[in-house]
């Protein structure tokens, strides 16, 4: 149901005036906000202003229902018959009520011409602010006083007025066209930076890449330039120990011993670390061939019991026997015996009595081979247990500074242990022992029927 509010007459140019100041009040008294107040104003002043200038004159006539406010325009002219969508005709045609037209249908919610030879009939309306439903008849008895209560403004002042609007309008255009150049020129900048960025990435892999090559350059001749003169060194010392050049005397044997073993330590360092850059390179090949664990173990005993030293005459290195039907082993044979070497030569460095036992079993059910290295020595502190698997890491003790040692033997051992299949861990009391397991596949799959990481 429509509630009437107010019916204009307009007769002359002062009423298009007035029905606009009528459109500002009624609208606001709604509680439409500025820019709807600005909008209902101006399509108001444009029907208006259309009947005075084409009909000679004509009524406005404001109304609410419960969803819009309705704003109704007749007149008694000749009509018209464009479409206000079609485009504007030149400037001063009589007809030209086009462009405005289309302006008000633009802004307003609702619109509807009836237009013929006996006159024009515009319907315009705009949707109620949010929330709002039919306005409460009080609201609408007291605009309609409110608008009787108002002098009319003179044209003058209504001008004035409108230009202040006006102004305003423009001022708050200026202010959104400054954000969106400033928003503009920060999206710029993000994207200058984007592009700084990923040319720096790009850098940053061609160097990686370029250092991976050097570092795998550097890795093959350090392994010629240090190995040939390091092997030539012994090689030659253990000729002169052995007799090759004639006797020696007790004292060039000793210091000949020293050399020997100097360059022995000298070795084992530079074949760690080249070990260990050529896993980081990603350069290590395995040589997986089909091996004894019995045989191996037996050649461990051989190798490390000769180096047990006068102050570890009260250790004893035990190699427990592997049971016959213990299964050949497929892995490389070499890198395993490198693992249990460097276990068994940490158990006995750091073992002063007691025992140091290696042990192998087989676990059927996994197909998995675990050998244990087991000592009755310092043991490792439980904050210590990771930290050693780390590069040149060498915890402090009493023992540590009687023995030799670089901190490579365990993290390189646990890397070759990986690339076995398998893993290296470490259970320990302190000042009771440790027990180093290793554990890997007894068959280390090759490559290409290894599932892809
Ligand atoms: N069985 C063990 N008992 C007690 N401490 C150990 C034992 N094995 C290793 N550690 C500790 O872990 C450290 C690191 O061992 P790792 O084998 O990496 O180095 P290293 O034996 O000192 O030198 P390298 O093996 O390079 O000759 C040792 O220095 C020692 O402090
Ligand atoms: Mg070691």
């Amino acid at each position: 149901m429509q509630q009437h509010i107010l019916t204009l007459r307009i007769a002359y140019e002062q009423d298009v005036v007035l029905a606009r100041q009528r459109a500002v009040v009624i609208a606001d008294g709604l509680g439409f906000d500025r820019q709807d107040t600005s909008r209902i104003a101006t399509a108001v002043s444009e029907l208006a202003r259309n009947a005075f200038r084409h009909a000679g004159g004509g009524s406005v006539r404001f109304a609410a229902d419960h969803r819009h406010l309705l704003i109704e325009v007749n007149d008694q002219g000749p009509g018209f018959s464009r479409s206000p969508d079609a485009p504007p005709p030149p400037a001063g045609n009589p007809q030209s009520r086009g462009r405005g037209l289309t302006g008000v249908r633009r802004i307003m919610d609702l619109f509807e011409l009836t237009t013929g030879r006996d006159g024009t009939r515009i319907l315009v309306g705009k949707a109620l602010p949010a929330g709002q439903n039919a306005p409460a008849p009080g609201l609408i008895q007291d605009l309609v006083r409110r608008l009787c209560q108002q002098h009319p403004q003179s044209p003058y002042e209504e001008i004035q007025r409108q230009n202040q609007e006006l102004l305003t309008a423009m001022a708050s255009l200026r202010q959104k066209q400054q954000e969106l150049e400033q928003l503009n020129r920060e999206l710029t900048d993000t994207n200058r930076g984007i592009v700084a960025l990923s040319r720096e990435l790009e850098e940053k892999a061609d160097h990686l890449q370029q250092v991976n090559r050097l570092q795998a350059q550097f890795i093959s001749h350090l392994s010629h330039e240090f190995r040939t003169p390091l092997n030539a060194i012994l090689g030659l010392a253990q000729l002169l120990l052995d007799g090759a050049d004639g006797e020696l005397n007790h004292e060039q044997r000793k210091q000949l011993g020293y050399i020997h073993l100097a360059a022995k330590n000298l070795a084992d360092m530079v074949n760690d670390l080249l070990d260990l850059a050529r896993i980081e390179a990603g350069k290590m090949t395995l040589r997986v061939t089909p091996c004894s664990a019995g045989q191996l173990l037996s050649t461990l005993r051989g190798m490390l019991k000769p180096t047990l030293n006068e102050k570890q005459r009260q250790v004893e290195l035990v190699v427990e026997d592997v049971s016959d039907d213990f299964p050949l082993l497929e892995t490389d044979g070499g890198k395993l015996a490198q693992i249990l070497r460097n276990l068994v030569s940490n158990a006995l460095k750091f073992t002063e009595r007691g025992e140091v036992r290696v042990r192998a079993t087989y676990d059927r059910w996994l197909d998995q081979v675990s050998f244990q290295v087991v000592d009755t020595g310092i043991g490792i502190a439980l904050e210590d247990r990771e930290r050693i698997f780390e590069e040149y890491t060498q915890i402090d003790h009493r023992l540590q500074e009687q023995v030799k040692g670089t901190g490579l033997g365990l993290p390189l051992s646990r890397k070759l242990a990986r690339a076995l299949g398998g893993d290296l861990t470490v259970e320990s009391t302190p000042g009771r022992g440790s027990c180093f397991t290793l554990h890997i596949p007894r068959r280390l799959q090759k490559l290409s029927d290894r599932e892809a990481p």
